[in-house]
């Protein structure tokens, strides 16, 4: 068992809460900061509940260098996964300063406080949104990036940050970068308790969640964004992955961290998805056949933006991390549901 304590920026978010309880299966001991700007602090409390003990929290934002600067004082962390940020692609095109100034701004602050106390070890929230449209599927890392939205430039901007850092061999300390950039492909699900569970605030973006509002009755219909792609049904084909696979993935990255040479920089990307694909009527029927309830739905004009597929080459995870996902769709439908509706309004 270990014991060290691991920084988690953003830990009461959907991602980061779960990670904890990984962190925290394996005898990390995670500290969380996060201002609750998408989230709540009862995340945390049911988060007690799941691993049986405290979890200690900060709440201020990270960009507050001042105030990270005393949480590093106070503790000897081993390493930080950085969760926190602004994740909706629509509100960045209409607030892209605050997308900016949140997820890079945030994640330089952090950098520096991290550099001062001589502590080069981090695991990074990226995106599948790098790829933006890939020429290619299944999509490789070195497949090429591409992003025309503000959220998807801030993960490109960080990612090249991170590359940069750990390209300095003439820094001066021993200790050199080691970084792990996860690019996520479309996690959903939730903890098999159904204890916590992604509570997006207003009306969702993303088709799982809006599946769930539907299905409990919040909302009235799905609307299908596009029936003519050229995929087999005509709807965009994504790689849906369990949330708890993809908590799973951040301790594979940090055991991959905490192998290399304290004295080599390395910056790394790495795709987590299945490798699997999914239309968004495969995801819905399917929803339906698990967990029999109707969901309503219509097909709507495509919404801008949006690509006809995208999923993931998952080896490099496989190989360098010694990592895969094992849950099933079934398992994502199933967790996700017990979640939503032992909480129709979510933490509140
Ligand atoms: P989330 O919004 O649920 O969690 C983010 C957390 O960060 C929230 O608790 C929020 O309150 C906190 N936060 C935001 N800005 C902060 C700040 N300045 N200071 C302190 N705390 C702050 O999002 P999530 O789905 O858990 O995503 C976590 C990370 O993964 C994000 O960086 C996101 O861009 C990335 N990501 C998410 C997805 C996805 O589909 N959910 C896909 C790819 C990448
Ligand atoms: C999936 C499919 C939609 C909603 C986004 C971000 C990406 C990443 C994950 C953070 C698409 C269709 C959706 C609806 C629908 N986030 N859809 N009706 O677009 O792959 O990725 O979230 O990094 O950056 O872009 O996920 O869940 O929004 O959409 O028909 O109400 O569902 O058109 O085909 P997406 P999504």
């Amino acid at each position: 068992m270990k014991t060290e304590e691991i920084l988690v920026t953003g830990g009461a978010g959907y991602i980061g809460s779960h990670a904890i309880v990984a962190l925290c299966d394996a005898g990390y001991t995670p500290v969380v900061v996060d201002n609750f700007i998408n989230s709540s602090s009862k995340a945390l409390i049911r988060l007690e509940a799941i691993v049986g003990k405290p979890i200690q929290y900060y709440e201020f934002d990270v960009r507050d260098e001042e105030k990270l600067n005393d949480v590093f004082s106070r503790h000897n962390f081993s390493s930080v996964m950085h969760f926190s940020g602004l994740k909706a692609v629509s509100e960045s095109v209409e607030r892209p300063l605050e997308y900016y100034d949140n997820n890079v701004g945030g994640t330089f602050s952090l950098l520096k406080v991290m550099n001062k106390h001589d502590l080069r070890k981090l695991v990074f929230s990226s995106s599948a949104t790098v790829y933006g449209d890939p020429e290619e599927v299944p999509i490789q890392e070195e497949a090429k990036r591409y992003v025309t939205n503000p959220y998807g430039k801030t993960k490109l901007i960080i990612e090249d940050l991170c590359f940069d850092l750990a390209r300095n061999q003439k820094s001066l300390s021993d200790k050199k970068w080691q970084i792990a950039l996860l690019r996520y492909f479309n996690p959903i699900g939730a903890h098999p308790t159904g204890f916590i569970g992604e509570d997006p605030k207003g009306i969702p973006n993303n088709l799982m969640p809006f599946i769930l509002k539907v299905a409990i009755g919040e909302l009235s219909e799905l609307k299908v964004f596009g029936a003519d792609y050229a995929t087999e049904d005509g709807t965009g084909k994504r790689d849906y992955i369990h949330v708890m696979d993809l908590a799973e993935g951040h301790l594979a990255a940090l055991d991959w961290i905490f192998k290399q040479n304290e004295g080599d920089n390395i910056c790394e990307a790495f795709n987590l998805g299945t490798g699997k694909s999914t239309s968004v009527l495969d995801l819905l029927n399917s929803f339906v056949k698990y967990t029999g309830v109707k969901v309503a739905y219509s097909v709507a004009e495509r919404r801008s933006g949006d690509i006809a597929e995208c999923y993931a080459d998952p080896s490099l995870a496989r190989d360098s991390l010694n990592w895969k996902s094992k849950r099933s769709l079934k398992e994502m439908i199933e967790d996700g549901w017990k979640w939503q509706k032992a909480n129709p309004s979510g933490f509140k």
